[in-house]
């Protein structure tokens, strides 16, 4: 496990950004899995500048997201679909048919998105960012770790953590379909961003804390390929 600290959020996250041009640069059909939230946020605004100066083509890309609200249509403004659009997709030479993201349709089929996955050749490079509550995707804190795509029902620190994107947490959907653990651990290459003072502890438990569901990131230290990068604030418990 490779872990980084930058002095600010932009810094952490735009060595993402250069992680995932490396890879589109060298091989210009890769498989992205990427992430929501406001952590990646300034890897996709670097990645749109270097598309719209002619260094990286997504013509060839595939991408698929780890989650999606549950019982929210993919036109509503807040659905994961609407953010990948405004922040990246709509941006960016894609091809609509090389998209995917797993569908807030409450009846949809997990395991149809993991063989979507599967037959593409698998994920090259996943991004992630991590809950204070260090979930990863939507992969909460449980007694077990869940391989596959599939339907979790949000706990109240998520609900809380993503009520600032609704008017009120009461808004915010109690439910989302995730990629897995498998799903992540099966990606050849894992890149998680964490930035603020309020995931300190879930850096810290990720990394130095035992392996357990309880800690969805902290299988993570089992990935082949595994890189963290963090801003000070999120890294401030690593002291030693
Ligand atoms: C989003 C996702 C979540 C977020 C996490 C952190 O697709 O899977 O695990 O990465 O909740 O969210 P932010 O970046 O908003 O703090």
């Amino acid at each position: 496990m490779e872990f980084h600290v930058y002095d600010t959020a932009r810094e952490a996250c735009e060595a993402a950004g250069f992680l995932f041009a490396a890879q589109i640069t060298r091989k210009g059909d890769s498989i992205l899995g990427l992430a929501t939230g406001s952590t990646p946020i300034p890897a996709y605004e670097m990645m749109v500048e270097w598309h719209k100066r002619g260094v990286l083509d997504f013509s060839r890309i595939r991408t698929f997201n780890l989650d999606e609200y549950v019982g929210i249509d993919y036109k509503n403004p807040l659905s994961y679909h609407a953010f990948m659009e405004e922040n990246l997709f709509g941006k960016v030479n894609i091809r609509k048919e090389n998209i995917h993201l797993p569908s807030g349709n409450a009846a949809a089929d997990g395991e149809a998105y993991d063989k979507m996955i599967r037959d593409a050749g698998g994920i090259d490079i996943q991004l992630l960012g991590i809950g204070r509550n260090g979930h990863i995707g939507f992969n909460e804190p449980a007694d077990e770790f869940t391989y596959g795509t599939h339907v979790v029902t949000l706990t109240e620190d998520t609900i809380e953590a993503n009520a600032r994107f609704f008017k009120s947490a009461d808004e915010v959907p109690r439910q989302a379909i995730s990629m897995g653990v498998g799903n992540i651990m099966a990606a050849k290459c894992v890149v998680l961003v964490a930035t603020g003072a309020n995931k300190a502890q879930a850096v810290y438990d990720t990394i130095r804390g035992p392996i357990t569901p309880r800690v969805p990131a902290s299988i993570l230290q089992l990935h082949p390929c595994c890189v963290i990068l963090a801003d000070r604030e999120a890294a401030s418990l690593m002291k030693d």
